[in-house]
């Protein structure tokens, strides 16, 4: 790939300032926060987990966000151009960009399956049969569905073809629209679930799952766990902000953006963690039930209330609208990749992304049926993608990117690109984040992921 940045690429953009905010916001909400983070909440034992990963996004995630969105901005092209633009002659940091279009098939495998059951969700709910707080219909609705191979391989097809006519109409319409106009309704629709699942009997139960921890439970490998999810929520470590990032308009404030996005996401993630918590204890499900927590919880919660199965059908068409925007993103960093440093057109390479992933994901298709006993390193092709993706590409794409600007880049750099070349005041901001990244950030991270994969 010795061809010269084609930073001449006519690029699109998010044209307001309100419209990056909701991409990004669009980006980072998802199944992460309705689906992931309640259930390895309650794989990992509730409260302390959820306590490292608050530290983790802090300390952590907000930092190498900054990082990459600045990056993006600056180099205004896609992670593997950008990196070559910014690194000296011969350092191979472009690879990082390849590492992260490898990263974006392995998470969109599993992630489109997800949204399979969604979608296959969606029906369910019309039909109106998995709509009661017994969990022997609930456990079997799910179980019947992930345990047959056609119906999750369709589904999963028709949600990449879905995506991929989204992308064919471009950044701006596409992702910019979509999310602007309806995640508030989702934040209502999880309002009301919370308010629901309070009034539950053993609500209180669920809180103190939730919110009281138990620091015995707090091992190595939760703690990398933690702060797997901490990535995969801000959708670091693997291109997918640096890209964004290269959609943001100069005069845009990045602290501010990144803060407001962390802090709406969580929100999310504590409503989707109240909703479900009290009402997993109330009705006796098992709070380490796994990828199916959300899908045999819910169900339970609107059974309790009036206009339930409306309200249900509704609530899964905004998971699945959340979980749009988070797969645009996520397809973006490979059809970039593949329009500007391949000059593809932007259409070819949609297709043959989508065309790969229908090949790829299929594996995760059928984790649950055909391949239920296909296993390696012990893990099955679903958790195995979630894994290598979350627990070790994204951390180590996160410490090579405070790496690359703490000792690399560069301060002066860094600083004047966060700044716009000193017209947004944000030079304390600059100043500790740079520490961060230079002294903080790698570190941590490569303690974490060592203990955690028992390397040490
Ligand atoms: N953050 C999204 C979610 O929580 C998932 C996601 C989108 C993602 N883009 C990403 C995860 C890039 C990792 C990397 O649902």
């Amino acid at each position: 790939m010795a061809q010269q940045d084609s930073s001449t690429v006519k690029r699109g953009g998010f044209s307001s300032g309100f419209g990056v905010l909701a991409a990004t916001l669009g980006s980072a909400v998802g199944l992460g926060n309705i689906w992931k983070f309640p259930y390895l909440t309650g794989a990992n034992g509730g409260a302390g987990f959820l306590l490292v990963y608050l530290l983790a996004t802090l300390v952590i995630g907000l930092p190498v966000m900054i990082a990459e969105i600045t990056i993006g901005r600056h180099a205004k092209a896609n992670p593997i151009t950008a990196l070559k633009k910014l690194s000296p002659k011969g350092q191979p940091w472009w690879l990082l960009g390849a590492a992260g279009m490898f990263a974006s098939f392995l998470i969109l495998s599993f992630y489109s399956e997800v949204v399979a059951w969604v979608f296959a969700y969606i029906f369910k709910a019309l039909g109106g049969s998995i709509l009661t707080s017994d969990r022997n219909i609930t456990e079997a609705a799910f179980n019947s569905l992930i345990g047959d191979p056609l119906q999750s391989l369709l589904w999963q097809w028709v949600v990449l073809a879905l995506i991929g006519g989204i992308l064919l109409m471009g950044v701006t319409k596409g992702i910019e629209g979509l999310a602007k106009k309806l995640m508030p309704l989702l934040f209502l629709l999880l309002l009301l679930l919370c308010a629901v699942s309070l009034s539950l009997d053993k609500a209180r139960e669920g809180l103190a799952f939730l919110f009281h921890p138990d620091f015995s439970k707090i091992t190595a490998s939760v703690i990398l766990t933690a702060m797997g999810l901490a990535f995969f929520k801000l959708s670091l470590g693997m291109g997918t902000m640096m890209t964004y990032g290269s959609y943001f308009r100069d005069d845009q404030n990045i602290p501010a953006t990144t803060v407001r996005v962390m802090a709406a996401d969580l929100c999310v993630s504590m409503l989707a963690g109240i909703a479900i918590f009290p009402a997993v204890f109330t009705f006796g499900f098992a709070p380490a039930a796994g990828p199916a927590l959300v899908f045999i919880t819910i169900p339970a919660v609107f059974s309790q209330i009036p206009m339930g199965q409306v309200l249900m059908v509704g609530f899964f068409v905004l998971a699945a609208v959340a979980a749009t925007g988070a797969m645009l993103s996520l397809m973006e960093v490979p059809v970039v990749i593949l329009h500007e440093r391949f000059s593809m057109s932007r259409p070819k390479a949609t297709l043959i992304t989508i065309g790969a992933l229908m090949l790829i994901g299929s594996s995760c298709a059928l984790t649950n049926n055909v391949l239920a006993n296909f296993k390696l390193f012990g893990l099955n092709m679903f958790d195995l993608f979630d894994f290598v993706s979350s627990n070790i590409i994204m951390p180590a794409g996160g410490i090579l990117l405070a790496v690359f600007v703490g000792w690399i880049w560069g301060a002066e750099k860094f600083r004047a690109a966060l700044s716009n070349n000193g017209t947004l005041a944000n030079a304390r901001t600059a100043r500790v984040v740079f520490f961060l990244l230079r002294y903080v950030s790698p570190v941590l991270i490569l303690l974490v992921m060592l203990k955690g994969l028992k390397l040490f």
